[in-house]
Formats: C-alpha cells, sequence, structure tokens
C-alpha cells in the first residue's frame, strides 16, 4: 500500500473503531475503552459553555493548560464520582505540575446540572476542577466534537426520574488544544498521574 493508503486505511479503521465504540456504549451505561495513542482522527473542537460561576467560557480560554476533559453528571450514582475521585487525587499525586493542567468536567445533563449544582459538586471533589454546563444544543456540540456518547434512560414515572447512559473517558489535549490521547477511565490515580507526568515531560 502507499502511504496515502495505508494512512486513509488507517483512518477508516479508526473510525470503525469509534463507531463501534458508541454502539457498544449503548449497551453499557458506562463503556470504557483501553487508552488509545495519537490518533488522526480530529477529537475535540471548539465549544462554547457556561461555568459554575455563570461566564461563558470556550475552548480558547483554556489555552496553555494541558485538559483532562471527562464527560458526566451529578446524578451519576457510580462512575462519574469514582473518576472526578481518581482525577482529584491524580492531581494531589502531580504536586507542582498539577498547576499546569486543568480537568473539565463537562456535563451530559444540562437540564439538572445548572452552574450552581456543577460547581457545588466539582467543588467537593477538588476545587481545581473545573465544572462546565450549557444549552442543550452546546452539549450536544460538544459531545460530538469528542464522539462522546450519551442517552437519558428514564427510570420512573416522574419527569426526574432518570440516569444518563454515557461513555466514561478520559481525554487529553495539549496546551495549544490539540487532542493528545486517550486515557481510560479505569485508570488508578497513580496510572492517571504517571501518564500525566510523562506527556508533560515527553512535551517540553
Ligand atoms: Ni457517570
Amino acid at each position: 500500500m502507499s502511504p496515502q493508503t495505508r494512512r486513509a486505511t488507517l483512518v477508516g479503521l479508526g473510525a470503525l473503531a469509534l463507531g463501534a465504540l458508541g454502539a457498544a456504549a449503548m449497551v453499557v451505561a458506562h463503556f470504557r475503552p483501553e487508552p488509545g495513542s495519537h490518533s488522526a482522527l480530529a477529537i475535540g473542537g471548539p465549544f462554547t459553555l457556561t461555568a459554575s460561576d455563570g461566564q461563558t467560557v470556550s475552548d480558547s480560554s483554556y489555552r496553555g493548560k494541558w485538559l483532562l476533559v471527562y464527560f458526566g453528571y451529578t446524578y451519576c450514582p457510580d462512575v462519574c464520582p469514582t473518576t472526578l475521585n481518581d482525577i482529584a487525587e491524580a492531581l494531589g499525586r502531580l504536586g507542582p505540575l498539577a498547576d499546569r493542567i486543568t480537568p473539565l468536567f463537562i456535563t451530559i445533563d444540562p437540564e439538572r446540572d445548572t452552574p450552581e449544582v456543577l460547581g457545588r459538586y466539582v467543588m467537593s471533589f477538588d476545587p481545581r476542577i473545573v465544572g462546565l454546563t450549557g444549552t442543550p444544543e452546546q452539549i450536544a456540540d460538544v459531545a460530538r466534537e469528542y464522539r462522546v456518547y450519551f442517552k437519558k434512560r428514564p427510570t420512573g414515572k416522574n419527569p426526574d426520574d432518570y440516569l444518563m447512559d454515557h461513555s466514561s473517558i478520559l481525554y487529553v489535549m495539549d496546551p495549544e488544544g490539540r487532542y493528545v490521547t486517550l486515557i481510560s477511565a479505569e485508570q488508578k490515580p497513580g496510572q492517571i498521574a504517571a501518564r500525566l507526568r510523562q506527556l508533560i515531560s515527553q512535551s517540553s
């Protein structure tokens, strides 16, 4: 195969893998893929969202920082709180290096996760974690850019009785806002910290 054909094939395989990822997430509330490496696929992109202080922010608000992007919701009974706990512990293990990282927790449940609700929630894990919400359209846009799957799953008669099925992946973006890699949300805090330390040291 020519380099071009090979590249196209790899990109095609990557797209297939992501398609399969979405399909798998439909049957599993929290699908956690194996960590990937550098990818030719576009992950991430411009977004406009609302921070917990009510300020409008965009992707460019965080230029200069490594981003650890995670999508979830505050009513999540299990995986989101565990993951946020792990992120907080990883930041602690990184010491001063954590100053170069901003963890973003983007809700996929904007109906219930108002800026205030989200702000209190992330603060309970670590004040360095930034909670972002938005209109349903803004959330759908940013989730599409990060290839995040989410779907409301009713659990009772009350309109508020529902869970959100969603993919559970940590995305690492570099200080220029470019996608670097995925980290499985199943990784232990020590592993997350070690991976971030490695990525940051490789780049400088
Ligand atoms: Ni969750």
